[in-house]
């Protein structure tokens, strides 16, 4: 029960990760407003963590949504003491067929969903004197560029970088902002990866992931429940001096 208590709100945990986070922090004792912008899985994913969980509809890249997300959590809760910036979209193509339109969207909902979202929260946690944590998601993708991934490595790599300045502007408040870069995480959003690159590299489906598994030091793709330990740590009493940081969870495939 480390986080016994703890008032938390996780974008996009209707399913993969996020959805990993909100039922460990619920085992671990915290209550979890799962906001996602499907708003019938995140029902669902509520429904079946019970008691401790509730969803919240929000679009992290509609300032409106975000506003209205997180006072619906704080109404339900009567505070936030834990944000979980999760919610993300992948994309990729070649340089030659990026779109203007693709960019934005990815920005929208990675880099923008994320700044204004904790900026949301950290307000609403200044006013009220709460020390609170923030977790932001990474990814390896941030940690260097990838021919085919130009987008969404620039955006996970904006989000290390806004790790980096909101941890030092917040920490004056009490507030702790980290973030975690995982590596290659099975799931539903590496079948759509898969798919992408089946596309651009013209390989058959699963080979992709087949193969960016083998290559991962400790031998095999990441699933949700390898981050769980450390969304739980960074969120936990113990990692209070802890700020402004990027955590690689990825098997050993990136070092920094
Ligand atoms: N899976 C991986 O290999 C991997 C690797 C590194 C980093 N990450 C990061 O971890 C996080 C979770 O990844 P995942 O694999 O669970 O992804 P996922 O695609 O399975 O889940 C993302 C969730 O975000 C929601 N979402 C999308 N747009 C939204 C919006 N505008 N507003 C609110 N919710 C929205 C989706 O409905 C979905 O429930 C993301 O930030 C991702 O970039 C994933």
């Amino acid at each position: 029960m480390r986080l016994a208590g703890k008032s938390t709100l996780i974008t996009g945990a209707a399913r993969g990760i996020g959805l990993a986070f909100a039922k460990t922090y619920v085992a671990e004792g915290a209550k979890v407003a799962i906001a996602d912008i499907d708003e019938a899985r995140a029902h669902a994913a509520a429904l079946s963590i019970g008691e401790g969980a509730i969803a919240i509809h929000m679009d992290v890249a509609d300032q409106a949504s975000i506003d209205a997300g997180v006072a619906a959590t704080a109404d339900a809760f009567g505070q936030i003491d834990v944000l979980i910036n999760n919610a993300a979209i992948f994309s990729a193509a070649p340089i030659s067929e990026v779109t203007r339109q693709d960019y934005t969207r990815v920005f929208d909902i990675n880099v923008a969903g994320t700044l204004f979202t904790l900026q949301a929260v950290a307000e609403h946690m200044i006013e009220r004197g709460i020390k609170g944590r923030i977790i932001n998601m990474a990814s390896q993708a941030g940690r260097r560029g990838e021919s085919l991934v130009a987008v969404y490595c620039a955006s996970k790599a904006a989000i290390i970088s806004l790790t980096q300045s909101a941890g030092l502007n917040l920490i004056q408040h009490g507030i702790n902002v980290n973030a975690i870069a995982p590596g290659v995480v099975d799931g539903a959003h590496w079948d759509g990866v898969d798919a992408f690159f089946a596309k651009y590299e013209g390989k058959p489906l699963g080979q992709k992931k087949s193969e960016v598994g083998r290559a991962v030091p400790f031998g095999r793709m990441g699933v949700a429940e390898d981050l769980t330990g450390m969304a739980v740590f960074l969120a936990s009493d113990e990692a209070a001096y802890i700020v402004a940081q990027t955590y690689n969870v990825d098997g050993g495939s990136w070092m920094s």
